[in-house]
């Protein structure tokens, strides 16, 4: 596989500054190495540039840094669908705002292709708030209502050449939703799988089940990792923590399936903030579950001490 490497070092989208970081530590714990180690090639085209903001005011007061983040919505809008032309793009955040680009850049590029765009959204949250209905103004609560094209973002965003249908979306790993997003999930037939669903069932038959729709339509996958999808306990290093999150082992079991299906062909790494970090250990999880979707076996797993 080509991989080509972006950075977004974004943190505008959430209330606490570190995100900006993320890139460097992903690639400080090793991303590129553990890439190249198991037979891809990788292009590092380093940090994507944002647009300059222009000035927006909105109805809703609370929303914050919203010309700041529509600039860098444009710009990584555009790397994305450069990127994906014929490698495999790998967004580094960057807190989650920087996925309202990412994926609409790969829509565009799946819609050209021709072939419908999914997306694994991995994560304690959903992100599926409009511009109207955040009450924090924190914009990594948007991207995800974003891309799948619900109304109230014109004029603020760039315009979204092709939203993802809601139905192609899944969220897993959730156990924090605001009201508003409850409803308007429901209503755009986004489909949830919350941790009691995980606890049910097991994670396996989950993720098996949307992959089998995937496959079925012949559809390309974006998978979006939130480091608050993991458990807090294993990943400190983000600003939004909740407890009960996915475990070490569901996590790389997930990254294993998602590679021996051979659906995934963009991913994001997000909401890393390296100030909050212990040692370095999530930022070496994060590159460690990255090899597993890219095809690192357990055998070939090596032993760290987290
Ligand atoms: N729903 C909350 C909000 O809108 C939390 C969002 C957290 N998002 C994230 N990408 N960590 O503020
Ligand atoms: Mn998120
Ligand atoms: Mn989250």
């Amino acid at each position: 596989m080509h991989c080509r490497i972006l950075g977004a070092p974004v943190q505008d989208g959430t209330g606490r500054k570190g995100c900006e970081m993320g890139p460097s530590a992903l690639r400080v714990a090793g991303l590129v190495e553990a890439l190249t180690e198991l037979g891809n090639t990788v292009e590092d085209l380093g940090a994507v540039t944002p647009e300059s903001p222009l000035p927006v005011s909105h109805r809703n007061s609370v929303l914050k840094a919203l010309p700041e983040i529509a600039a860098w919505t444009a710009a990584l809008a555009d790397a994305a669908y450069q990127a994906s032309s014929d490698a495999m793009p790998i967004f580094l955040g960057g807190d989650h705002s920087i996925s309202a680009g990412t994926v609409s850049g790969v829509a565009r590029r799946a819609a050209e292709i021709g072939r419908p765009l999914f997306v694994l959204w991995l994560d304690a949250h959903t992100d599926f708030h409009t511009l109207d209905t955040t009450t924090s103004g924190n914009l990594h609560g948007v991207p995800l209502a974003y891309v799948a094209g619900l109304p109230g973002f014109d004029g603020y965003f760039p315009a979204v050449t092709s939203a993802v249908d809601p139905k192609r979306i899944c969220t897993l790993g959730i156990r924090s939703v605001d009201p508003a997003e409850r409803i308007a999930l429901k209503e755009a037939g986004v489909l949830m799988y919350d941790m009691r669903a995980i606890d049910e069932h097991g994670i396996a038959p989950l993720l098996r089940d949307f992959l089998a729709r995937v496959i079925a339509e012949n559809g390309m996958l974006h998978v979006s990792l939130d480091v608050d999808f993991l458990d807090p306990a294993i990943a400190p290093a983000v600003g939004t923590t909740v407890p009960g999150g996915a475990t070490f082992r569901e996590a790389h079991l997930v990254m294993e399936m998602l590679h021996d299906s051979g659906l995934v062909t963009s991913l994001d790494l997000v909401e890393l903030n390296p100030f909050l970090d212990e040692r370095g250990r999530t930022a070496t999880l994060m590159v460690d579950l990255t090899a597993s979707l890219m095809g690192r076996r357990i055998m070939d797993r090596p032993t760290r001490s987290y």
